[in-house]
């Protein structure tokens, strides 16, 4: 028997079939949309199914089971984590970071062929292997984006890899595992606009030489993103950094052992946001007197060895949200200029060998949520009046000179949770507190605060640990004011020579205190304070008081 055909018939056969191998133009893939045909091709989704069974899932992984979800009976356009071009039916993305998976991805990978790709992020995943074999097998020259960040690979990248990534913009090797990376290979993608290679702690393998770094610099000249933390850059030349493009908007080289003068025309790079060179402790370099980027938003110099004082200029950054320069020898007078900077949220000047005025202009930030000026030698007095810094969550200035009263308002600020004031020439008395705050960390030890504590002091209620050592506090507290402070656990008020201890009128019940540690030595207690019987207390240190008659047996 001959079947016979409709030539009709045998054009939609072929039809279907053409649409099936090779590409549906607009009109015939519409049509086909409604029909039980996928948009998706046939040889991209099988790609995708022959990769699915290289890796596993983690069983217990509560993320969402995106690859889990990929079979044959369903359009793998509409697979999660994998996107096609909505006319071809290309797979133009797949993004599975965060997916759990487990397994091998070398260079033979049927994903490699997925030849119209675009992104690939598998980022946050525990692959393993290399890029290393034969690199004819990837056809990627349309891939723009690469994330392979957060996974376990064991082998190195091939440099050819970087010869067929040409259209590459954005690279994110971050913590992926490779080891001898690419330096001279990476200056190829000269279409990089991010590049992030950093490591971390436990892995500092990767390196720059002097050649690779400056041809990096010189080579990627539309770069706005970079990024190199525990890259081991001992071996560049400080001043290949010149050369970086002047797009550069973030630049991040923490814990990267540069040493040498860092060139500061880096910091007027003109589009420069974010710059962070924290822990190169033998990177010296001067902050510019002119020519700082009127964009930076975060200056992290911490930990690293810069010199100079603060230029004026820095009162002109009015979009810097953060800056840190704590470990550094850099002298001189803060210099008061800080009106403008409103956007300021976190200044830590923690150990800068600054002398001089306190910078009054900060009292009158809105933004600011952490304030550090520890560690220097600021003299002078604190303002009187402060309506400002509603949004102040930390007040760090221990360690330096500065004298005066300690004004209230410290404890009325809204947000204020810890305040360290520690070891300063501060006097007293202590006023009564208006409207007490939420303060739960109090440091006030080794100043020369004297007259009584205000009673008020005991109704900062969230107050956990109170230190105010060494002082010249006189008076009696009243084991009920003690009571008040339902969170207090650290109690520390030794040498404190004319204040004692009492017990209030009636027995109080301590069980429900959380007193742990109450450090009372060098004072003038007379009795022995019997009221801690019932509490949890571990330590009491009640040595060198006037201390007279018996001691409890508890
Ligand atoms: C294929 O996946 C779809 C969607 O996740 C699911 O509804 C269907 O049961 C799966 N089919 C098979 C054969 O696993
Ligand atoms: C990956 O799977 C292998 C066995 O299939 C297992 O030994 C290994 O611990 C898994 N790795 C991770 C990071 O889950
Ligand atoms: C892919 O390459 C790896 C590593 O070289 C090899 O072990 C594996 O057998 C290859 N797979 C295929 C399908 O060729
Ligand atoms: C690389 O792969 C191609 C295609 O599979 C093959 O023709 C070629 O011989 C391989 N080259 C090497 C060096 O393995
Ligand atoms: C890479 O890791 C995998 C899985 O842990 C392991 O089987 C393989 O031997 C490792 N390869 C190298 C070169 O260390
Ligand atoms: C620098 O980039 C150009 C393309 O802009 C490329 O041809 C050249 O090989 C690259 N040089 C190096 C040293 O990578
Ligand atoms: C690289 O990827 C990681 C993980 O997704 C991300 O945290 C990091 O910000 C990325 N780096 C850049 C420069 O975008
Ligand atoms: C910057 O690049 C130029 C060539 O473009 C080179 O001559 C010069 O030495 C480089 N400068 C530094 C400091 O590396
Ligand atoms: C800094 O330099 C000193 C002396 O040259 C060296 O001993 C030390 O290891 C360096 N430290 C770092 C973090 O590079
Ligand atoms: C500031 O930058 C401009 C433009 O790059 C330059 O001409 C000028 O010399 C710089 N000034 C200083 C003091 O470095
Ligand atoms: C701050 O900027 C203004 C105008 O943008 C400029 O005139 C002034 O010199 C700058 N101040 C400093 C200290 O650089
Ligand atoms: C703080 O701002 C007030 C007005 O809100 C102004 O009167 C005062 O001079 C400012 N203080 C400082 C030190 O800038």
């Amino acid at each position: 028997m001959v079947i016979r055909m409709l030539p009709c018939q045998i054009l939609c056969l072929l039809l279907a079939f053409l649409c099936f191998q090779v590409d549906c133009s607009l009109s015939f893939s519409s049509s086909f949309h409604h029909s039980s045909t996928h948009l998706c091709l046939s040889e991209q989704r099988d790609a995708l199914l022959e990769f699915k069974h290289t890796i596993s899932v983690d069983d217990d992984c509560d993320t969402y089971p995106t690859i889990n979800s990929w079979n044959q009976s369903t359009d793998c356009c509409s697979w999660q984590g994998v996107r096609c071009n909505k006319v071809t039916g290309h797979v133009i993305g797949i993004d599975l970071s965060h997916g759990c998976l487990n397994g091998s991805l070398f260079a033979n990978n049927s994903l490699f062929h997925l030849q119209n790709l675009q992104w690939l992020d598998l980022s946050f995943n525990s692959f393993y292997g290399s890029l290393l074999e034969n690199s004819t097998l990837f056809h990627l020259q349309g891939l723009q984006r690469l994330n392979l960040a957060h996974n376990n690979f064991n082998g190195s990248i091939s440099s050819e890899l970087f010869n067929q990534l040409v259209s590459l913009t954005h690279l994110n090797l971050s913590d992926s595992g490779f080891s001898d990376l690419i330096r001279y290979a990476i200056s190829l993608l000269s279409n990089l606009v991010s590049l992030d290679l950093s490591g971390n702690d436990d892995d500092t393998s990767l390196s720059f030489d002097a050649q690779g770094f400056d041809m990096l610099a010189r080579n990627l000249t539309k770069l706005r993103n970079l990024v190199l933390d525990y890259i081991d850059l001992s071996g560049v030349s400080i001043n290949s950094f010149l050369n970086l493009s002047s797009s550069l908007e973030r630049l991040s080289l923490s814990y990267c052992e540069l040493h040498g003068e860092f060139p500061g025309e880096v910091f007027g790079l003109p589009y420069l946001q974010h710059i962070h060179l924290s822990w190169n402790q033998n990177l010296t370099g001067y902050l510019p007197k002119t020519n700082l980027s009127l964009a930076l938003e975060l200056l992290d110099l911490s930990f690293c060895s810069f010199s100079g004082s603060i230029p004026s200029s820095f009162g002109n950054l009015t979009r810097i949200i953060f800056i840190d320069f704590s470990e550094n020898d850099l002298g001189g007078q803060i210099p008061d200029v800080f009106e403008n900077l409103n956007k300021l949220t976190s200044l830590t000047f923690y150990s800068c060998n600054f002398s001089g005025q306190l910078p009054t202009t900060l009292f009158n930030l809105t933004q600011l949520t952490q304030l550090d000026l520890s560690q220097n030698q600021l003299e002078g007095a604190l303002p009187n009046h402060v309506s400002k810094l509603q949004l102040l969550e930390a007040f760090w200035v221990h360690d330096n000179q500065i004298s005066g009263r300690l004004p209230s308002w410290l404890f009325t600020l809204p947000s204020l949770q810890q305040l360290d004031l520690s070891y300063n020439k501060l006097t007293g008395p202590i006023d009564q507190i208006q409207k007490p705050n939420y303060l739960d960390y109090i440091d006030l030890s080794s100043n020369e605060i004297h007259g009584p504590i205000p009673s008020t002091f005991f109704d900062l209620v969230n107050l956990s640990s109170l230190l105010l050592s060494s002082n010249n506090l006189s008076g009696v507290i009243k084991s009920n004011m003690l009571l008040k402070l339902k969170n207090l656990y650290n109690l520390d008020l030794s040498n404190n020579s004319l204040l004692s201890l009492s017990t209030s009128g009636n027995d109080v019940n301590y069980s429900s205190s959380q007193l742990g540690l109450v450090l009372f030595s060098s004072c003038g207690i007379r009795q022995f304070p019997n009221f801690f019987r019932t509490s949890k207390l571990m330590v009491l240190d009640l040595s060198n008081n006037k201390i007279s008659g018996g001691i409890s047996k508890w």
